[in-house]
């Protein structure tokens, strides 16, 4: 039926070529099934511009007769250079909007005039947009039907609630952007082409205006108001499937495709759910058939109707038809293979523990959904550490599962190999090998301790499921051997935080140096160490300090937020371990650093890992229940929010060591500020430190841990303390605002700062000087 309009739209190519630079506008008209308002639209258009040159570039997606009667009236309207893009069923992406994009990228103008093809949209208005835009030298003119001068007869009650409520919504999505724009929904407008950046638009359905304006925000617009008409001939194709698409729009433009598809997945897994339980429950009690039958059934049932509705909507394309043969193979094998597992728990939640089939299904499915969570988090897609030399993909999907071993150096002080990734050692990862490394890591069973002759040599800590859960070995000696159990290594932070930091804390006492529980900040040469209980908010002061003397003066550079290396002789040197971040803290520094997979995570994460948190873990530490494994799968499943300094506060400066030169210790309180004397200082200080320790396994290592070859090495670590800490002036900051961290600052020893701030001058004025000489050199 339809002629070819490929030639058709060629031979008119041509023609308008001669005309491109004479055309004073380009008209496109999305259409669908508009065949009796075409001839009415265009003798009014013809009107409108009498002689004005001009082309009209009809985006057709109708299934009637349009393209036929377009045709028909292109000869007689020679003025207009009628042009005709028909788009077949399948090339109908974005509807309306898509159509408008098609057009724009068509234009041989430099305006182009956006509207309806059912003279809705007055085409006598359309010159006035077009004169506005000259004289306003605009790149948008918007007619409106939402100012005081609009009429809008074409909508009716209803119709024009959701439209303005439409409009509401999409103004808390985009409030900057939407200002002074009254009627961002409206499908009539005029735009510069130039000013668009095409490439960059992925139009859903009627509201293609909405997403120019979010997308370009600093086009220069005008608005003219104009009455919407009744429709000419033909109905609406406006439906509650827009409103779909304007609300995935929106939600698309302010947070990313990629989390739409998120959405969709989860909507999808939910539908399943239902689906799943419903068909459970139809088979056993309609049709009397076995329960874990009828689990078997809805799975099938359930992974269809999931696999479905993921095809159709949530990765809907359409060269994806080729592999659905294979993907749905894939999918029916994983489901099946997550039955297999889920049927024991349904028969013993139910025929054991006497459980509603129903919820038996229910809970089984909720515990493989976490396990495969779990599963793909770690395993296929392994959260890959950037530094990490693994190239190979197929390497990196099975690297948690390899023997490999991760070395670190920290500071040629202690060396680490291990079996285990420890992420918060990362920043001292070192490619090469380490042959004797003072500990060594290994994954497997711990031995059990042998008779009492190896007391305080070796401990072996285990709970109630033994290698299953979380184990350890350690053996003391020149070299100190760990073995930890393999889910340990499932759980990295665990491994760390619970075993090797409390090791690294005694070794390091007995090389000289002390771990001590402060934030350390060097501006210059000069260190300060930051001391305060466990959620004071010394992470958000040290985040604030740090973003705030990067955008001003660059002076302060971190060492540590949570742990400082300190040696006697008062050097503070770094320990960069990621800081854990709170919702709180992410607020207060006003970052934007997170990407939208973690910002979706923190507030989960940092619920988990909040204080109240914390002290429920410590309640279940005082019960007999295993807390150390129970901890250890809370952190495998919903990993701490942990992240590098200069993630959170890109470029931050940093360095590896510098002077301990003051102590603060931050409180919440009547704003005060105190002196302290040295030894009470101290005492904070140790108490901080102890507080830092202390879940289990803590306690029942702790001992092992600090008496070695009968030396008790407290002793030893508060001397390193006193020696390093003990002459400094110390400053206790109490406040009610938490503004320590723009408290801290002004303390910094005068010298320093004078010194700085010269430096800081002379780096501002020297380039330009240092410039004018070379711009002169070269031109000599
Ligand atoms: N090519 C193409 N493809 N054109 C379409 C499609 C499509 O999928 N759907 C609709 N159109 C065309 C119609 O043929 C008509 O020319 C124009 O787009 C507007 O469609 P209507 O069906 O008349 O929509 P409406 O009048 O309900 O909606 C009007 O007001 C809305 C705001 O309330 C339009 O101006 C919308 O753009 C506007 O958002
Ligand atoms: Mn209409």
């Amino acid at each position: 039926m339809i002629t070819d309009e490929h030639v058709f739209t060629e031979i008119l190519n041509q023609r308008t070529n001669v005309l491109q630079d004479s055309l004073a506008l380009s008209v496109i008209i999305p259409t669908r099934n508009e065949a009796g308002n075409v001839d009415a639209l265009l003798t009014a258009l013809h009107k409108a511009f009498d002689a004005t040159p001009v082309e009209v570039i009809f985006v057709d997606d109708s299934s009637d007769e349009t393209p036929q009667v377009v045709e028909a009236a292109v000869k007689r309207f020679p003025e207009l250079n009628i042009r005709l893009i028909h788009r077949r069923a399948d090339q109908r992406t974005g509807g309306l909007g898509g159509a408008v994009l098609v057009g724009l990228r068509d234009v041989h103008a430099e305006y182009a005039c956006i509207m309806d093809g059912d003279l809705q949209h007055p085409p006598e208005i359309v010159p006035v947009l077009l004169q506005t835009a000259l004289n306003k030298r605009s790149d948008l003119v918007v007619a409106t039907r939402r100012s005081e001068d609009s009429q809008v007869l074409g909508l009716n009650i209803v119709r024009n609630l959701i439209s303005k409520g439409l409009d509401r919504i999409g103004r808390i999505f985009f409030p900057r952007e939407l200002r002074g724009v009254s009627d961002p929904l409206t499908g009539f407008f005029l735009i510069k082409v130039k000013s668009l950046k095409l490439d960059e638009l992925r139009p859903k359905g009627f509201k293609i205006l909405m997403e120019i304006l979010v997308r370009h925000p600093n086009l220069r617009r005008a608005e003219i108001p104009f009455r919407f008409g009744e429709r000419h001939a033909g109905q609406s194709k406006a439906s509650v499937a827009e409103i779909w698409k304007y609300f995935s729009l929106l939600w698309g433009l302010r947070f990313g495709e990629e989390s739409l598809r998120f959405i969709g997945f989860a909507a999808v897994g939910l539908s399943g759910i239902f689906v799943n339980s419903l068909a459970v429950y139809v088979a056993t009690d309609q049709m009397h058939i076995h329960y874990l039958v009828s689990a078997w059934i809805a799975t099938l049932a359930s992974t269809l109707w999931n696999f479905s509705l993921t095809e159709a909507w949530v990765y809907r394309s359409n060269e994806r038809n080729k592999g659905r043969p294979r993907r749905l193979g894939i999918f029916f094998g994983m489901n099946l293979l997550a039955l297999l597992l889920r049927s024991p728990i349904i028969y013993l939640l139910t025929t054991a523990l006497g459980f509603y089939y129903v919820l038996s299904n229910l809970i089984s499915l909720a515990i493989l959904t976490v396990l495969r969570f779990a599963l793909a988090d770690k395993i296929i897609w392994g959260q890959t550490s950037s530094s990490s030399p693994v190239s190979n993909p197929e390497l990196t999907v099975w690297r948690p599962l390899m023997k490999k071993s991760y070395s670190y150096n920290i500071h040629n002080v202690v060396t680490v190999v291990s079996e285990g990734e420890l992420p918060e050692l990362e920043p001292f990862q070192v490619t090469s090998d380490i042959l004797e490394p003072t500990i060594s890591v290994k994954i497997g069973a711990p031995r059990a301790q042998k008779t009492s002759d190896e007391k305080g040599k070796y401990l072996r800590y285990r709970e109630l499921f033994g290698r299953l859960g979380f184990e350890v070995g350690i053996e003391m000696g020149d070299q100190i051997n760990v073995v930890a159990s393999p889910a340990l290594r499932l759980s990295p932070h665990v491994l760390y935080t619970n075993v090797i930091e409390p090791l690294l804390r005694w070794t390091f006492v007995k090389k000289g140096y002390a771990l001590v529980h402060g934030a350390t900040i060097a501006f210059g040469n000069q260190a300060y160490m930051i001391t305060a209980r466990t959620d004071t908010g010394k992470t958000t002061t040290l985040l604030k300090i740090l973003a705030y003397q990067r955008r001003n003066s660059d002076q302060a550079a971190f060492l540590s937020d949570d742990m400082t290396i300190v040696s006697s002789d008062g050097t503070a040197m770094t320990y960069p371990k990621p800081l854990t971040i709170s919702y709180h803290t992410m607020r207060a520094v006003n970052s934007d650093t997170l990407n939208f997979k973690e910002r979706l995570a923190l507030p989960f994460q940092s619920r988990i890992h909040s204080r109240s948190g914390r002290r429920f873990a410590f309640f279940i530490s005082k019960t007999h229940l295993p807390a150390a494994t129970i901890n250890m799968i809370v952190q495998m499943i919903v990993p701490p929010p942990k992240y590098f300094v200069n993630k959170l506060v890109p470029k931050v400066k940093m360095t590896r060591k510098a002077n301990l030169t003051g102590m603060f210790i931050i409180e919440r309180g009547e704003e005060e500020i105190v002196s302290m004397k040295n030894t009470e200082a101290m005492e904070v200080l140790l108490q901080n430190c102890e507080d830092a320790y202390g879940f289990p396994p803590y306690e029942d290592l702790k001992e092992f841990l600090y008496i070695q070859d009968g030396i008790d090495l407290r002793k030893k670590e508060h001397e390193i303390i006193h020696q390093a800490l003990g002459e400094l002036p110390a400053t206790i900051i109490r406040s009610s605002t938490m503004d320590w961290w723009s408290q801290i600052p002004t303390f910094v020893n005068n010298d320093q700062v004078s010194h700085d701030i010269t430096r800081a001058l002379e780096v501002e004025t020297t380039p330009r000087g240092r410039y004018g000489r070379e711009t002169e050199s070269v031109s000599v």
